[in-house]
């Protein structure tokens, strides 16, 4: 697998990645939706970068100009409900792109440090020689992203497949990149050193869903 950790070149991105990390900042849901989304948009224009391109002449009204445009047929996967900000954010620059929604949650048994990851709603288009793009904003065990991608194998084979995350664990990123082929993307803003006995990433930034939209019932 290709891994690209953006955040190891200093850019604007470090900005967004502090605000969403940061306890106090963080609080202010709709900044913090806000930065995932910048981030989104941030991530989908590195990976532009690899898409295929063809040649195209445009008019101006001055005269004409020719200009590389990206061809790929994308479709944007995204697991709910912390995937939501970060989709919005690579449908900002795909306008395009078809939609892909998966639900994927832990269930906790009877141990909390142990969990399986349940997928249950899907909405998928055809993903037949696509290039399919699969967002998840926490890489933490790796598990979601490779339950969510087994249970897109009915749709079709893609010719091309993208990983987005905001924030991963050396671990999670260990686990999809022995899972993924050699020729898999993972596009990712920061890379952190473990996991807590939970699963959460350490220092991580908590629970992205609960910052993005409220904390929830456990279940
Ligand atoms: N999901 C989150 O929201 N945070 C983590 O740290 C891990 C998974």
């Amino acid at each position: 697998m290709h891994i690209h950790n953006i955040s190891q070149q200093n850019s604007i991105l470090n900005t967004f990645i502090s605000e969403i990390r940061d306890k106090k900042i963080q609080k202010d849901n709709m900044r913090f939706r806000r930065n995932i989304e910048r981030i989104g948009e941030i991530l989908g224009y590195e990976m532009s970068k690899v898409l295929n391109f063809n040649t195209e002449n445009i008019e101006t009204p001055l005269g004409n100009c020719s200009i590389n445009l990206p061809k790929n047929d994308i479709v944007l996967c995204s697991i709910l409900r912390a995937g939501v900000p970060l989709h919005n954010g690579l449908l900002n620059y795909f306008d395009t792109a078809e939609n892909a929604f998966i639900s994927a949650y832990r269930h906790h048994k009877h141990d909390p440090e142990s969990f399986e990851i349940i997928v249950e709603y899907l909405a998928c288009p055809d993903l037949e020689n696509k290039t399919l793009v699969l967002a998840d904003p926490m890489l933490a065990t790796g598990q979601s992203m490779v339950a969510t991608f087994e249970a897109l194998k009915p749709f079709g084979t893609p010719k091309e497949v993208h990983l987005i995350s905001v924030i991963g664990a050396q671990e999670g990123v260990n686990f999809v990149d022995k899972h993924f082929d050699d020729n898999v993307h993972l596009w990712i803003a920061a890379v952190d050193k473990t996991l807590n006995d939970k699963g959460y990433i350490i220092p991580g930034l908590g629970d992205a869903g609960d910052l993005a939209f409220g904390e929830k019932l456990q279940q």
